[in-house]
């Protein structure tokens, strides 16, 4: 059942307030995040971690690189995101004070089933980050902590990508508490945010008209560029494989720092450039540089979209759309960064007159190597 909407994706687009919501639900005590199934594991066990590794593919990798971020920030552990299907081809390094998080919608998916498998027989720890109730991947895992975003039909993750980052940075919250490292306001304040985000994200899937009047004067784009900053990088890849995955068109994602470095010289008259602009208040030096950025590929030729917060004025004379959205701290701004541009990959298939759901080549839950 579609609710009404066009298809499941654009269904689950609009489910994301809840999906935040039922994720973090039961999980926040007071001002600390207590997650019970992580206190089955031991505090000891978390304690002792010294490295952890997300392993995940696709956009649960995505998800991971954001949270990576965040664990790190707040359990000051050292986190590294691999994808599934590189990680054993390496040879990892792994001792008994590593701990494995995976993370993945289905639960299902081969390359990163055997890649915790791989880990539990070097004897690591594993944590689950999973959509779905009873799944291969949170039945071999020694810890499950599930996402709740309900059942996601759509090919194309959405509400799950949202609630894995949620995920993922309760966890970093609960190590942060457990571990001594997070102090009692950053918890507090973590905590606020997480409250009030589901309205945010409610205000995030409103900006569906204006991104759909965008997709329609851009139906003929061949080529889409995204570039972020910090936890805004992940999100350009996600924004990058969304148009890959549904609308077919070639798109790539940067880290913002890299422009010069190279992707500069694709810059071109014309070309549509999605910039993640963090906010002035709590990123004053990244704002900056973005805005620096923005000018760098405006002068040549750039059309930018500029994804902002509400009252940035700083972009106006540079971007030819702009994109509002509510204030958060710069931890939460990815949460709703994405949504703009999952729909604008939703608008881009449908003005092509293509299969949101449905896109040619892929499946939903890949279990084969
Ligand atoms: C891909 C899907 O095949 O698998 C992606 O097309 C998804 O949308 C990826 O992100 C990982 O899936 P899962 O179920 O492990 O999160």
């Amino acid at each position: 059942d579609k609710g009404g909407w066009s298809s499941f994706m654009a269904k689950e687009i609009t489910e994301q307030p809840e999906a935040v919501a039922n994720t973090t639900r039961g999980r926040i005590e007071g001002s600390h995040v207590v997650i019970p199934e992580l206190v089955e594991l031991g505090d000891d066990v978390l304690r002792n971690i010294d490295r952890i590794v997300i392993i995940a593919c696709g956009t649960a990798s995505y998800a991971g690189q954001v949270g990576a971020y965040a664990i790190e920030q707040w359990a000051r552990i050292p986190v590294e995101v691999q994808l599934s299907h590189e990680f054993r081809y390496r040879d990892p390094v792994l001792s008994d004070r590593t701990m494995v998080i995976s993370v993945s919608q289905s639960g299902e998916t081969m390359d990163t089933l055997m890649a915790v498998k791989y880990a539990i027989e070097r004897g690591v720890k594993t944590i689950s980050v999973c959509n779905t109730q009873s799944a291969t991947i949170p039945r071999e895992s020694d810890a499950a902590v599930y996402t709740h975003a309900g059942p996601e039909v759509a090919v194309a993750s959405t509400k799950a990508f949202i609630a894995q980052i949620t995920a993922l940075y309760l966890i970093g919250l609960h190590f942060g508490r457990v571990r001594g490292t997070l102090s009692e306001a950053d918890s507090a304040a973590a905590v606020e945010q997480f409250e009030a985000l589901p309205e945010k994200v409610r205000e995030a899937v409103g900006t569906h008209e204006q991104i759909a009047q965008l997709a329609h004067w851009m139906a003929d784009t061949r080529s889409v560029l995204f570039l972020g900053r910090h936890v805004g990088f992940p999100i350009a890849l996600e924004g990058a494989l969304k148009l890959k995955e549904i609308a077919y068109i070639h798109a790539e994602g940067f880290a913002a720092g890299e422009l010069k470095h190279g992707p500069i010289a694709l810059i071109d008259h014309g070309q549509p450039v999605f910039v993640l602009v963090p906010s002035p208040r709590t990123s004053p030096l990244m704002h900056s540089k973005i805005v620096s950025n923005i000018q760098e590929i405006r002068a040549r030729g750039a059309r930018v979209i500029a994804v902002v917060e509400k009252g940035d004025t700083s972009v106006l004379p540079y971007a030819d759309d702009v994109i509002r959205l509510p204030l958060a701290d710069s931890f939460f701004e990815p949460l709703l960064q994405v949504v703009p541009l999952q729909w604008f990959a939703l608008e881009l298939s449908t003005v092509k007159g293509l299969d949101v759901d449905q896109p040619r080549n892929l499946a939903k839950s890949v279990t084969v190597e």
